[in-house]
């Protein structure tokens, strides 16, 4: 028996939510390891939908959710998606929500930084979701964050803010936007206060008793290895890691109790922001993509940009990733397709290369080469066995697997938490 951490393998959306879920039915506590409320994962349980960004999608199952310390949370947000999804019927108590006590703090200021920054970099800006993470976790790894633990000294946050202050009013009144007061701050900080300090805890302790007792732990990422600070296509990344080998760093447990990694992958492309696409469509195949996948960024309600598999880029996030099996979603999104693309390998200034190049220039002048593939008329939207799929799809996840060296472990063919297709379970590792 094993854990399992579920990772996105391409630039985010990839349905990670919807099959956190599905998976949360055999796992004992969902913990969140990175990432903030930038994430949006939907999910789809009969006629309820539920759209999550900080809590762990395991509690639309009632199972123990966990926000380990290397998630920034922005208490405010919390509390609002706590209040939202407990008006759908969700419980979110103390008793089945935990945050670590050393988490850092997104406040009005960093969000206030995301945007200014944003708006001042204009026609090179990386399309971020302005809501502080980039900020947020500057200045965790600057020594200045405010922490969870810190909202119950308040002689703590009066120093701190100070710390804060000068670094971020510096900087906003450089970059011509409003600034912060003391005051402001240490309101907004002790309004909340009160609602998120119960919800707070030893979240290495927690997990490792939890370990112990031989309790099945499902670590949720965020965004996706494309976006990785370090891996991804920098700068147009987020600012944490989201490759598995965080789930340990980002909750407090051993490199070993990761476990199994699912990779989660789109049986083609979308990428919301900026930043390189190789196999982007500009063009009427890129929309009708767009529009049967409802491309939209959950957050921000931006059409995402949509485009074919690319098994180049997955293959590196298999590598580096760490991941063991693969989910592939939405496969329903390409029926009845007459041919269907699959990107296989890079061609820079007329050469092959082996891997995506990291310098932007040389990034911008990378041509995809393309494998054709016949598609299938008949439907998989909802198919739930192997038996119910039309053989040409069976090819082409069998050709994904081949490219991207990984089994397919799961298929997805709905938003609906069961139309799902388990080839390999990956708690049994
Ligand atoms: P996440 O951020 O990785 O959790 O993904 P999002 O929830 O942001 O985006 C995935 C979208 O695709 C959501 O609207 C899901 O309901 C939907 N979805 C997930 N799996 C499937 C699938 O197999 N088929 C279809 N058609 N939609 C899916
Ligand atoms: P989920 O978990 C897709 C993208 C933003 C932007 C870049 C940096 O739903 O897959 P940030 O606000 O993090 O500094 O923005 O990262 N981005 C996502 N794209 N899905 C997400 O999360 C994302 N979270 C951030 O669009 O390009
Ligand atoms: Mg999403």
């Amino acid at each position: 028996m094993s854990n399992v951490t579920v990772i996105g393998a391409q630039w985010g959306d990839e349905g990670k939510g919807k099959i956190v879920d599905w998976l949360a039915s055999r796992a004992d506590i969902v913990v969140r390891f990175q990432g903030g409320h930038n994430a949006g994962h939907t999910l789809v349980v009969g006629d309820q939908t539920y759209k999550l960004s900080l809590l762990p999608s395991g509690l639309v199952r009632g199972k123990m959710g966990v926000i380990g310390n290397g998630v920034v949370v922005d208490p405010e947000a919390l509390l609002a998606e706590i209040d939202r999804v407990s008006a759908q019927g969700l419980k979110v108590t103390p008793e089945t929500l935990r945050i670590a006590e050393n988490v850092p703090l997104i406040l009005p200021v960093h969000g206030a930084i995301d945007r200014a920054r944003e708006e001042a970099r204009g026609a090179r800006k990386i399309g971020t979701t302005g809501r502080g993470i980039g900020p947020a976790y500057e200045d965790k790894v600057a020594r200045r964050a405010i922490r969870l633990c810190d909202l119950a000294e308040p002689e703590t946050l009066d120093w701190k803010l100070d710390e804060l202050l000068l670094h971020h009013n510096t900087l906003l009144a450089g970059l011509g936007a409003p600034t912060f007061t003391k005051a402001a701050l240490l309101e907004h900080m002790n309004a909340l206060a009160p609602r998120v300090l119960p919800y707070m805890d030893t979240v290495w302790d927690l997990l490792d008793d939890a370990r112990r007792a031989g309790r099945r732990i499902l670590f949720e990422g965020a965004q996706a290895v494309m976006l990785d600070v370090d891996h991804g296509t920098y700068p147009f990344v987020t600012s944490s890691n989201t490759i598995a080998a965080n789930a340990a760093t980002g909750s407090g447990v051993g490199p070993g109790t990761v476990g199994f990694v699912l990779g989660i992958a789109k049986a083609y492309s979308t990428r919301v922001g900026e930043g390189p696409f190789p196999s982007e469509l500009h063009d009427e195949m890129g929309r009708t993509l767009g529009t049967r996948g409802h491309e939209f960024g959950t957050v921000t309600g931006r059409p995402r940009r949509c485009g074919w598999f690319d098994a180049m880029l997955v293959r590196r996030a298999v590598r580096v990733g760490g991941i063991n099996g693969l989910a592939l979603t939405k496969l329903d999104v390409l029926d009845g397709l007459p041919e269907i693309k699959v990107c296989v390998g890079y061609e820079l200034d007329g050469k092959e290369i082996r891997s995506f190049p990291s310098a932007p220039a040389a990034q911008a002048r990378v041509t995809p080469i393309y494998e054709t593939m016949e598609g299938w008329t008949d439907s998989t939207r909802g198919a739930r066995s192997w038996a119910d799929l039309p053989a040409q799809a069976i090819k082409y996840v069998r050709r994904i697997e081949e490219l991207v060296e990984a089994p397919v472990t799961l298929l997805s063919t709905s938003p609906e938490r069961d139309d799902t297709i388990l080839m390999r379970d990956p708690f049994e590792g």
